[in-house]
């Protein structure tokens, strides 16, 4: 890890993911089907839309790199934190010689000195998190003024679950957007997508399908996508959403 700050040690192991959970991030990261399934599904070509060429990023959470495989494409001043150890290596090992430069290290005390980022992206962090203000703080803290935070969180009052109860009014986007206010962010856009649901999933994801098989899945679940987001009612319902706040200039 390169000097950026002072880097605090992570004390709670218990957190740390187990091998073959890294094992199966490093396939999501690395095969194209995935590739496609995380970048048009999940939505990370949300996130590559506000990084630009010559950012500096942070990525929290980073598992195995996945989603800084897709933002090496756009920067190569990367950085990414995780609590886990075998994340860490792991993501060490992916990148080889496409660089970025990863730590063991909690999202919520990060190592860097304040003001240090362009970007910081985290994707699957926040839903794992309850309380998620002690993150959106940190990320506010290392991200210099007018920069940008790129995250996901889910929609608790889903269409499905809470009867059209939509994500402008759920509490997931209240309690996020209270958060990112208080640590010093302004939310400027929110992008819903649709994930798929976990028997679509099961055959994207098995290597034990066929792959046109795998692939057939794929594009038709990217076509409902395509058309859910173009309908007010049903958009609104996503079960997971892209968040992009800006770091005030004046965070007063
Ligand atoms: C669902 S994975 C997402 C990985 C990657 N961002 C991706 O999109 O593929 C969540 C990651 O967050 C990490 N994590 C959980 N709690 C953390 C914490 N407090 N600080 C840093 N990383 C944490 C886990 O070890 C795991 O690798």
């Amino acid at each position: 890890m390169r000097a950026l700050g002072t880097a605090h040690r992570m004390t709670d192991p218990d957190h740390a993911v187990s091998d073959q959970r890294v094992q199966r991030q490093v396939r999501n990261a690395t095969e194209p089907i995935l590739q496609v399934y995380y970048r048009y599904i999940f939505g990370d070509w949300f996130l590559a839309e506000h990084i630009d060429p010559g950012d500096r990023v942070l990525d929290v959470g980073t598992g195995a790199g996945r989603s800084l495989l897709q933002t090496s494409d756009l920067t190569d001043d990367i950085y990414g934190v995780d609590l886990s150890p075998e994340a860490a290596s792991v993501a060490t090992a992916l990148f080889g010689d496409r660089g970025g430069q990863f730590a063991v290290a909690d999202g919520g005390r990060l190592p860097f000195r304040d003001g240090t980022f362009d970007v910081v992206q985290a994707a699957g962090f926040l839903p794992h998190f309850s309380d998620v203000s002690p993150y959106i703080e940190e990320f506010a803290r290392v991200l210099r003024p007018g920069g940008r935070a790129v995250f996901n969180v889910k929609n608790e009052d889903t269409f499905v679950r809470h009867k059209l109860k939509p994500f402008h009014e759920s509490r997931s986007l209240s309690r996020v957007v209270e958060a990112a206010d208080a640590a010093g962010f302004e939310v400027v856009a929110v992008e819903p997508t649709f994930v798929m649901s976990r028997k679509q999933k099961m055959l994207v994801f098995s290597q034990r399908m066929p792959m046109a098989l795998r692939w057939a899945g794929l594009v038709v679940s990217i076509f409902i996508n395509a058309v859910a987001r173009r309908i007010p009612r049903v958009r609104d319902g996503a079960a997971l959403y892209w968040v992009l706040a800006e770091k005030r200039a004046d965070p007063a």
